[in-house]
């Protein structure tokens, strides 16, 4: 049975000041109706052979988890984090949680909740190809043809084929910088990793315990520990904070020996950044993206947001402007992954 693992668990830094600390993105309506979450929930709702969700983040964030999961169509449950230790240690929390409920041959399809995909067929797809390849063992990512130098992504080297839509991976570089990432762009054998991981939850397991033992070890105690709250299921708190803090892309995937690629051509946007969030929503024949009540004059290439209250602008070039109830972002689209660094500053001085 395909147990789907929804991380949630994120801060989204970058699309400060509507994404916070108390409403990450992930919980939000970026790009339509329904919140990155609620999205990613409905679509896997339409696969076949699918068992209960697990939805994973942190303690701060059970509720809104709670809420949105009861909101969609999905059977699952809510692992809760009590500390903030990235994503290797909560997929494997995940995965002996479905060993546990569902037995050996429990397979995981891990996904992260801050991209939106247009192709639910073509998602579909992919994701049976990589089932049928994740029976044999392994470990499964999904690639996507990259349109940027993205220095934020993970990039897949992609070897030989070994089934239909289907490549070895020959090297696997967590975000590497600018300059390589736009050596990558150049080789058609580079894919971008979309986050999207399919494999056995004992395999997952396995290739952890070799290369990362102390996650392994703290979050299988972890989880042996648990207790179930209301709802919850609460990760034991002291074993957890044991865990290093390491993403799953670092963790394992950078050093797997046998994981393999299927290709994702289904329109798979990550909605990292406003001009990602921008790219995905269209922009007007000026170049300018808004949302809510804007009045927009003599502006090209802006990005423009307003939550609570009219926002107008005139004159302005390649800027960005996000309003909200207590807090308004003024920048320059080329500086917005300064974001990241400004809102660290803003924590760090309370
Ligand atoms: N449960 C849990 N706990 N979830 C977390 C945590 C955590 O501590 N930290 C992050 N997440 C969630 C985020 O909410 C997101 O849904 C997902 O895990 C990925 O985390 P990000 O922090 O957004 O990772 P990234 O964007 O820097 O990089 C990953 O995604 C890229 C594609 O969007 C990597 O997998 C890259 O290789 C990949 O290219
Ligand atoms: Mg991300």
């Amino acid at each position: 049975m395909l147990i789907p693992v929804l991380l949630a668990g994120g801060v989204g830094t970058r699309l400060w000041p509507l994404s916070r600390e108390s409403r990450p993105k992930q919980f939000l309506a970026l790009n339509g109706e329904s919140s990155l979450l609620e999205q990613t929930l409905a679509r896997v709702s339409r696969l076949d052979d699918v068992g209960p969700a697990l939805l994973i983040g942190n303690v701060e964030h059970r509720f809104v988890m709670a809420e949105q999961l009861r909101a969609s169509a999905m059977p699952g449950r809510v692992l809760i984090e009590p500390a903030r230790r990235d994503t290797a240690p909560a997929v494997a929390a995940a995965a002996f949680e479905a060993l546990a409920e569902h037995g050996e041959d429990a397979e995981l399809l891990v996904l992260p909740t801050d991209h939106a995909i247009a192709d639910a067929v073509a998602f579909e797809q992919a994701i049976q190809r990589a089932r049928a390849r994740a029976a044999r063992g392994g470990l499964t990512l999904f690639g996507v043809r990259p349109g940027r130098a993205e220095p934020g992504f993970g990039y897949i080297q992609a070897g030989e084929t070994v089934d239909e839509g289907v490549r070895r991976v020959q090297t696997f570089v967590e975000k590497p910088d600018k300059a390589r990432a736009a050596v990558y762009l150049e080789d058609p054998d580079y894919y971008w990793n979309s986050g999207m991981f399919l494999f056995r939850a004992r395999d997952y397991l396995a290739s952890l315990e070799r290369q990362a033992p102390a996650i392994h070890a703290a979050a299988r105690a972890a989880h042996a520990h648990a207790h179930i709250d209301i709802d919850f299921l609460r990760l034991e708190e002291n074993a957890f904070e044991q865990s290093p803090a390491k993403s799953i892309d670092y963790a394992v995937m950078e050093g797997a020996d046998d994981a393999v690629m299927v290709e994702l051509d289904a329109g798979w946007t990550d909605l990292g950044s406003w001009s990602a969030v921008a790219d995905a929503k269209g922009a007007d024949a000026h170049g300018n993206s808004v949302q809510g009540d804007v009045v927009i004059e003599d502006s090209h290439g802006c990005i423009v947001h307003s939550q609570d209250r009219l926002v107008a602008t005139i004159g302005l070039r390649d800027t960005i402007v996000i309003e909200t109830g207590d807090a308004v972002l003024v920048a320059d689209r080329g500086s917005e992954q300064q974001i990241r660094q400004l809102v660290a500053r803003l924590i760090a001085s309370g």
